[in-house]
């Protein structure tokens, strides 16, 4: 092989490669928008976290399945925590709570939420394009605090 010849072919290759590569890369969804549902698996419509290792004190998180769990008070019972979606209606960003705060924050474009739900502020700090959040039904059995995604 003349050295031309294998310049050429070295150069082809190398285009073949990169043309695979990004035609890879092209055919994967980036960013697919929220997922407004959790995923909680085919036959459940529920998430649960073991409260004897998880949202031990007021201000824990915990995201299960989709929905983002949080302690608000003290006391094992239903109406210390709340159960949300974890991620955002507005573009998909992930939900977080602000104990501090005392609301749930985007991390992506920084909307706020009540812990009813309710949109306290939109994206990028306008009144924008966003939804109130899904609030889940919460119950207790033992340790185990379950959220229903209806
Ligand atoms: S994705 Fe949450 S405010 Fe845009």
């Amino acid at each position: 092989m003349e050295r031309d010849e294998f310049i050429k072919s070295l150069g082809l290759g190398l285009a073949l490669v990169c043309t695979g590569t990004c035609l890879s890369s092209c055919g994967k969804s980036g960013n697919d928008g929220p997922d407004d549902k959790p995923d909680p698996g085919p036959g459940n419509n529920t998430a649960t976290v073991d409260l004897s290792t998880q949202l031990k004190a007021v201000g824990d998180q915990a995201k299960v399945n989709g929905v983002l769990f949080f302690r608000i008070a003290d006391g094992n019972t239903a109406a210390a925590f709340v159960a949300t979606e974890s991620i955002c209606p507005h573009q998909g960003g992930s939900l977080v709570w602000k104990q501090a705060d005392n609301k749930i924050q985007c991390q992506l474009h920084f909307s706020e939420y009540a812990t009813n739900g309710s949109v306290l502020q939109g994206p990028q700090g306008t009144t924008g394009n966003t939804r109130t959040l899904k609030i889940y039904s919460t119950a207790i059995s033992g340790s185990k605090l379950t959220a229903t995604i209806a």
